[in-house]
Parts: structure tokens; sequence; C-alpha cells
């Protein structure tokens, strides 16, 4: 990978955007990740690749990607399907909240916004699961019209290039120069061009997010509450409205806290109880 003298904030002259742009470039051309996503104008399937790759490698969403768009076509596909035919399809992504999510979302979709993508941040935020990045993320990629957003591997970038030796770096500090240095003609393409230069980045340098104020190592997946909770959803997935001592005995581990995860996942709609009986709603 060939790499330019990292820049300093200050000096960032129309120059340096330039090399930083086909620095950048370069790179896209030559090492580029294909992916369905970045092929298609369907907002469908943009806000779907999205939400899958908030929190899930793309190599995983590259496999359930075709296979959710196989079982659940359009919006209204999806706001029909019943909760546990989505959760049984979104299986093995883990984060679940966001197949629920994505349910409600479809419906709101369908029953309040005419079947149509609402295309504009401030409305797309508004949606279940869809936060300030993937807002406006979607918005770019759908229209190709440029909004500013930062996710790790962009972060990953701008921290190694932009701030030297510092830590404790902002996202707030970071955000202009995403403005800067935004390419206006072509965002969409720009995004993915820094995407890519970000995974690269992260085979060769010690991890520039480290020194991100954000930075937070994703906590140990064996033995949490969340891979309880995807116990319990998968054993309910194959045997629904049995009780929660059965529930119990299918299980490979019990935790001190199963009842409280139980109760948890009624709550936010995991789960429903009826008299006794555990399923999914
Ligand atoms: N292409 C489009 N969105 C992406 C994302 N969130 N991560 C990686 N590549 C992408």
């Amino acid at each position: 990978m060939r790499c330019i003298e990292r820049i300093r904030t200050r000096g960032l002259t129309a120059q340096t955007i330039r090399s930083f742009q086909k620095l950048m470039y370069q790179h896209y051309l030559e090492h580029q990740r294909p992916m369905p996503w970045r092929k298609t104008r369907n907002t469908y399937h943009i806000l779907l690749s999205e939400v899958m790759l908030q929190q899930t490698q793309v190599e995983r969403v590259l496999v359930k990607y075709r296979e959710f768009i196989r079982a659940f076509p359009n919006f209204s596909r999806l706001a029909k399907a019943p909760l546990a035919e989505v959760l049984r399809v979104w299986q093995g992504m883990g984060y679940n909240r966001r197949a629920i999510n994505l349910k409600k979302l479809a419906e709101l979709i369908v029953h309040e916004y005419q079947g149509k993508l609402p295309l504009v941040p401030e409305e797309l935020i508004k949606l279940p699961g869809i936060g300030k990045y993937s807002a406006s993320a979607i918005y770019t990629f759908a229209t190709n019209k440029p909004a500013c957003f930062i996710e790790t591997n962009i972060r990953r970038v701008y921290i190694h290039f932009f701030f030297g030796d510092r830590e404790g770096i902002r996202d707030e500090e970071i955000m202009p120069l995403v403005e800067k240095t935004m390419d206006r003609a072509k965002p969409r393409e720009w995004y993915y061009a820094l995407m890519d230069y970000g995974v690269q980045l992260k085979k060769e340098v010690e991890n520039p997010n480290r020194r991100s104020a954000h930075y937070a190592k994703q906590s140990k997946f064996e033995g949490s509450d969340r891979q309880v909770r995807g116990m319990i959803l998968k054993t309910l997935l194959h045997s629904s409205g049995i009780t929660k001592s059965s529930l119990g005995k299918k299980m490979a581990r019990v935790p001190e806290n199963f009842d409280q995860i139980v109760d948890g996942l009624i709550a936010e709609g995991f789960l429903k109880k009826t008299g006794s009986k555990l399923s999914i709603p």
C-alpha cells in the first residue's frame, strides 16, 4: 500500500485534499471489494445492507443479504411476514434487535410512507434502528448526494492521516475533515474508497481507532447475556409454546440471571408469554 506523509489539519490546502483523494481512489481502483449493495439503486436493498453491516462482518453479510432478500424481497413482504420467520432468517447475524426493528420499519414504510423510503436524512433517522450514521449513509448510497458520516473504517483513515500521534480524538473533530475532503461529484464512490482503504489500513498499522475517544473493544460473546439471548430465541424458533422451565432444560447452559433475561426479551417484544407458555410473537 502506498502511503503519503501524515497530513496536518491546519495545512489542509486544495493540493493536500487532491493528494488525499487521489491516494484513496488509486487504492480503490486496484483493490476495491465487490459487494452487491454497491451496485444496486434499490433503496430496500441499500437500507438492508446498511442495517446488516452495522454490527456484522462483510463476509457474513454477503451470505445473509442474499438469503434475506430471497425470503423478503421488498418492504411489503417484510411487513407482512411473521416475526418468527424474520428471526429465523436472521439467525447467525447476531444483535437480533435489528431484525425486529427492520420489520417495524417495513410496516411503517408500507402504512405511513406509501411504500416508499423517504430519502432525506431527517426522515430516515426517525425510523426504528436507523441512527445518525445509517441515515446519512443510506441517503448518500441511495441518492449519490453528499452527506457527512463516519463509521469505523472511515474513522481509521482520518485518524491515521490527519491527527499525528494524538490520542482521544473525537468524531466531532473528524467531521469537518470529512466535509472538507469529500468528493462531492461522486460521494457514493468516495465513501466506498474510504471504507476499503480503512480495511486495508487495519492490516498494515496498529489500529488508529485505539486513539479515538469513542474506541470500545467489543465485549466477549462467549458467556455473555447476548449469547444466552441468542440461545433462547434459537430454542423457541424450533419449539415454540413451551414453559420457562422446559426452555431451560433444552438449553446447553442456564445462567443465574436466566429469569431476568427471559423477562427482558418479553419486555422488548422478542418473546410473548401466553399463560405460562413462551413463544415468538
Ligand atoms: N459499502 C456500503 N456500505 C458499506 C459498509 N457499511 N461497510 C462496508 N462497505 C460498504
